[in-house]
């Protein structure tokens, strides 16, 4: 077995609901032949881990170190692994492991994030039961095919949402074929919604910004919306009727009102939760029949999908706007997102 860095890791942990975050320690799994051992340099804040911290998609298996837009180096690995050198600076997103087997029906289609064997980058249990741990730490050890190589053209911090919040914007767009022309919305403009606005522009789309916040407008028009609508302007709103091919949702606000944002979708248009809300939603059959209109979701994106994410973003010059902070004060950043401060992303260094 490999020797690694960190034998044991420490990092910053939610230890029960509605509690700073604090110092904590925990063993390291071993080191895999397939494995790497990342000692990570930064670390995004990420709607998920808040409502992870607060147990809000049912209970938290606490301790646990929240944390999945990881950017690190190598500092060890499996025998195994040879697309990675020990040095490389790496990503890490929402996942750790995955079967990659090819009669995976998910694995074998670059849906790794859909595979039953699954493991999330932090708060789910590996087989043998130990829970995973993410990236607001020293370290962290993923299964190699988890561990992204980061392109040169873009900064440590800037990677780090383009791990987590990038790809799952960019994806369903991918997916789906969303083209030049096409006319798409983007409602709550945080981490993941002002990603969004940016990679529909450079797909060539003729994008609008939904938002609650007036002052978020000047920043959403130089990301590429042509278009700002408050949400909470009725006078704005009755502009936005039918005026949608697609419509991401990332506000995950318990007031949202999907029949509204449905009015907003032409006929055939397709909405696609990426927000993850802690309520079920309300939505009136009719909505969707009347005006033949989709709504689906999508979760993050497999492997392939985050590597063409970061060389897209690299190409388009598509960078997330941070926030930068030291580790030490990750509990300023958390409570930042609560208030709905940041301007759009937390990112924690090392
Ligand atoms: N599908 C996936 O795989 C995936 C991946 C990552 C994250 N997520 C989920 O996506 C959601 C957004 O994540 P994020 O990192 O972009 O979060 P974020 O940075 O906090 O942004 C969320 C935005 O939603 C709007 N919002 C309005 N009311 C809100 C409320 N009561 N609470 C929170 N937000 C409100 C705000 O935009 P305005 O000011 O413009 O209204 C806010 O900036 C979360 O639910 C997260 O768990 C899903
Ligand atoms: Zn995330
Ligand atoms: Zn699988």
């Amino acid at each position: 077995m490999v020797d690694g860095k960190f034998n044991n890791i420490t990092g910053w942990a939610a230890k029960q609901n509605g509690t700073p975050l604090e110092p904590w320690t925990y063993e390291a799994r071993p080191i895999g032949t397939k494995d790497v051992e990342i000692q990570i340099q930064c670390c995004g804040i990420c709607g998920s881990d808040i409502h992870t911290i607060d147990s809000g998609w049912g209970k938290t298996n606490h301790p646990v170190i929240v944390g999945h837009e990881i950017i690190g180096k190598v500092t060890a690995k499996g025998d195994e692994v040879s697309h990675l050198q020990i040095g490389d600076l790496v990503g890490v997103g929402a996942q750790a492991f995955g079967c990659l087997e090819s009669d995976c029906r998910a694995c074998s289609r670059g849906l790794e994030p859909h595979c039953p064997k699954g493991v999330f980058t932090y708060n789910a249990k590996y087989p043998d039961g130990k829970v995973s741990q993410g990236g607001y730490a020293e370290a962290v050890r993923v299964n190699s095919h988890f561990a992204i190589r980061i392109p040169s053209e873009i900064s440590p911090q800037e990677a780090a949402p383009l791990m987590c919040a990038g790809p799952t914007v960019f994806t369903p767009m991918l997916r789906k074929g969303v083209k030049k022309g096409d006319r798409v919305g983007v409602v709550g403009i945080g981490g993941l919604g002002h990603l969004a606005l940016q990679f529909a522009r450079a797909l060539g789309c003729e994008v609008t910004a939904f938002s609650s916040s007036d002052n978020k407008k000047e920043e959403c028009l130089k990301l590429g919306a042509t278009k700002f609508i408050n949400i909470k302007k009725e006078e704005d709103l009755k502009k936005a009727k039918m005026s949608l091919d697609y419509l991401y949702i990332t506000s995950n606000a318990k007031s949202n009102d999907y029949n509204k944002m449905a009015s907003w979708v032409d006929y055939e248009g397709q909405m696609c939760l990426l927000a993850l809300p802690e309520n079920n939603l309300d939505i009136n059959p009719r909505t969707l029949i009347k005006g033949s209109k989709y709504i689906g979701g999508s979760l993050i994106g497999g492997i392939k999908d985050i590597e063409k994410t970061l060389s897209f973003a690299a190409e388009h010059n598509i960078r997330p706007i941070i926030e930068k902070m030291p580790m030490s004060k990750v509990n300023e950043g958390i409570q930042s997102v609560r208030d709905g401060k940041v301007r759009y992303r937390v990112v924690l260094e090392n």
